[in-house]
C-alpha cells in the first residue's frame, strides 16, 4: 500500500504556481518575456512542418487520395478539442512541464513521469522526422539527385548527413537562448506561412476537376508478407482484411497526419516564460491551431487538385507540383520549405529542454541535468545532450517510422491531458481558471476517446515500439525517480525554495 501511495503521490497545484513565482523572484527561473503573438509564432513554428510539406504526398498517394483533406479535417478537429483541454490547464497551471505537470497535480507521479517520457519521445523523434524532411527538400530544391547525394541527403540514405547537420546547428541556437530562438523562429514562421498562402492562391489557377475524382478512391486490399505488423491495430485485432483507401484509408491517414498538428502543445511548455499566461496561453494554443488547420486544408485541396494523387511526389510533393507550371516557384517553395522546416526542429529542441528542466527540478532526473545556465537562462547542457541524441536518430531511422511514433506519443499525451482536465474540475473545483474548457466532462471524454481511436488506427509495430519505450521509462523511474523525487525527499529535508507538498492522490480531494 505504501509503495502504491508513492506512485500516485501528487503535487499540489497551488504549490506549483507558488514555486514558479519563487523561482522567478529569486532569479533562478526562466526569463518571462513572451506574449500571445510570440506563443503563436512558436506554435506555428513547430506545427507547420514535414506533416504538410511531405506526409501529405505520402498519405494521399498511398492511403486516402484527394480525401486526404478529410483526413486532415478529422485530425484537425480532434487536435482542436485537445487544444481546448490544454488551454484550461495551461492557463491555470503555467509551467515549463506542461502536460507532465498537469498529470503530476491530478493523477499522480508515476503517470506524470510516463507523460514526460512520452513527450521526450514526441519531441526528439519529431525533430528527427523533420530533419529528414528538411534534408529531402534540400535535395529536391537544389536538384542534387543521384550518386553521393542520394546517400547523404535522400530518404534512402544509411546515414543522413543533411539531417545531422541541421539538428546540430539548431541545437546550438536553442542552447544559447530563448531570445535568439524566438527571433530566428519568428522570421522562419513568416516564410513558411507565406509559402502556404502562395501555394493556395497560385495553385488555384492550376486546379483540374478530374484530379479530384474519385474523391474517395475505392478500398484496395493490401496483402503481402511482413504486412501483418504494418496494419492498423484495430484491423489486426478485429481480423478485418487490411486495406488502403476507402474509409479505412482515410482514417489511417488521419492518424498518421495527426503528426502534422503535433507540437502545438509545446506552446504550453513556455508557460513560465509567458508574461500573462492566463490570457496569452489559450490565445496562443487555439490561435495556432485555427491558423494551421485552415492552411492545411487549403493546401491539401490545392495540391491534390493540381496533381492526380497517384502521381504525387513522396519526397517533396508541394514543390514538385509547381515545377511543371512555374519552375522557379517550385524551386523557391523548396527553399522556403527548407527554412520553414528548420523552425520546427528548433522549437522541438527548445521544448525538450524545458521538459528536462521541470523533471530535474522535481528530482525525477538528477538536479544538474536541467539546471538553467546562469548567463543564457536556458537548460544549456541538457539541450546540447538532447541535440546529439536527436542527430543520431535523424541520421539512421526512416521518416515514416518516426512520424507514426510521434503521432502515437502525441495522442497518448492528449488522452492524459483530457482526463486531467476532468479530474481537476472535481478535485479542485475552486482553482482559479482563467480559461474554462466548454462542456466538461463531456468534451474531455470525447477527446480522449477520439484520440484513442486514432491511436488504434496506427500500425501494430508502432504500438509495439511505443510500449517498449514506455517500459524503458518505467525502469528509469523505478531505478532513479521514485527515490529521488522531490516529493519523496519532502519528509527527509527539502531543498529551500522548492515548496512541494507530498500527498497521495486521495489526500488532495
Ligand atoms: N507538426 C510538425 C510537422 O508537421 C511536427 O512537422
Amino acid at each position: 500500500m505504501g509503495m502504491l501511495r508513492t506512485l500516485v503521490r501528487t503535487k499540489d497545484v497551488d504549490t506549483v504556481i507558488h514555486q514558479n513565482d519563487e523561482a522567478e523572484s529569486s532569479g533562478e527561473g526562466l526569463a518571462k518575456s513572451l506574449s500571445s503573438r510570440d506563443l503563436m509564432g512558436f506554435g506555428i513554428g513547430i506545427v507547420i512542418g514535414t506533416g504538410i510539406f511531405t506526409l501529405t504526398g505520402v498519405e494521399a498517394k498511398n492511403q486516402a487520395g484527394p480525401a486526404i483533406v478529410v483526413s486532415f479535417a478529422i485530425a484537425g478537429i480532434i487536435a482542436m478539442m485537445a487544444a481546448l483541454c490544454y488551454a484550461e490547464v495551461a492557463a491555470a497551471v503555467p509551467t515549463a512541464g506542461s502536460s507532465y505537470t498537469y498529470a503530476y497535480t491530478t493523477i499522480g507521479e508515476i503517470f506524470a513521469w510516463i507523460i514526460a517520457w512520452d513527450l521526450v519521445l514526441e519531441f526528439s523523434l519529431g525533430a528527427a522526422v523533420v530533419a529528414r524532411g528538411w534534408s529531402g527538400y534540400l535535395q529536391s530544391s537544389l536538384g542534387l539527385h543521384g550518386g553521393i547525394w542520394d546517400h547523404i541527403l535522400g530518404e534512402g540514405s544509411t546515414v543522413n548527413l543533411g539531417a545531422v547537420f541541421i539538428v546540430l546547428v539548431l541545437g546550438i541556437v536553442a542552447a544559447v537562448g530563448i531570445k535568439e530562438a524566438k527571433w530566428v523562429t519568428n522570421a522562419l514562421v513568416v516564410i513558411k506561412v507565406s509559402v502556404c498562402l502562395f501555394v493556395i492562391v497560385a495553385g488555384l489557377f492550376f486546379l483540374k476537376a478530374s484530379n479530384l475524382t474519385p474523391f474517395f478512391p475505392k478500398a484496395v486490399p493490401t496483402h503481402g508478407s511482413g504486412d501483418e505488423l504494418k496494419q492498423p491495430l484495430w484491423q489486426w485485432a478485429s481480423g478485418i482484411e487490411p486495406s488502403s483507401f476507402g474509409i479505412a484509408g482515410v482514417l489511417v491517414a488521419a492518424a498518421v497526419v495527426f503528426f502534422a498538428y503535433s507540437g502545438f502543445e509545446a506552446v504550453a511548455n513556455l508557460g513560465e516564460e509567458t508574461k500573462n499566461p492566463g490570457k496569452d496561453m489559450p490565445r496562443g494554443l487555439i490561435g495556432t491551431l485555427v491558423i494551421c488547420t485552415f492552411l492545411y486544408l487549403a493546401v491539401c485541396f490545392v495540391i491534390t487538385g493540381m496533381v492526380k494523387y497517384t502521381n504525387l511526389d513522396e519526397g517533396a510533393p508541394i514543390s514538385e507540383a509547381f515545377k511543371p507550371h512555374i519552375g522557379i516557384a517550385g524551386f523557391l517553395i523548396g527553399l522556403a520549405a527548407v527554412c520553414g522546416l528548420s523552425s520546427v526542429i528548433l522549437v522541438d529542441i527548445v521544448a525538450m529542454g524545458r521538459i528536462g528542466f521541470a523533471l530535474s527540478r522535481d528530482g525525477l532526473l538528477p538536479e544538474g541535468v536541467g539546471k538553467a545556465h546562469p548567463k543564457f537562462k536556458t537548460p544549456f547542457y541538457l539541450t546540447l545532450g538532447v541535440t546529439v541524441v536527436v542527430a543520431v536518430i535523424a541520421a539512421t531511422v526512416k521518416l515514416a517510422t518516426l512520424a507514426e511514433m510521434v503521432s502515437i506519443g502525441t495522442l497518448f499525451a492528449f488522452v492524459v491531458v483530457a482526463i486531467a482536465v476532468a479530474v481537476l474540475r472535481r478535485t479542485k473545483p475552486k482553482m482559479e481558471r482563467p480559461f474554462r474548457t466548454p462542456q466538461v466532462p463531456l468534451l474531455p471524454i470525447i477527446t480522449a476517446l477520439c484520440c484513442f481511436a486514432l491511436m488504434a488506427s496506427l500500425a501494430v509495430e508502432t504500438w509495439a515500439r511505443f510500449l517498449v519505450w514506455l517500459v524503458i521509462g518505467l525502469v528509469v523511474y523505478f531505478a532513479y525517480g521514485r527515490k529521488h523525487s522531490t516529493l519523496a525527499r519532502g519528509s527527509r529535508g527539502r531543498k529551500p525554495g522548492l515548496e512541494l507538498s507530498a500527498s497521495a492522490a486521495g489526500d488532495d480531494r
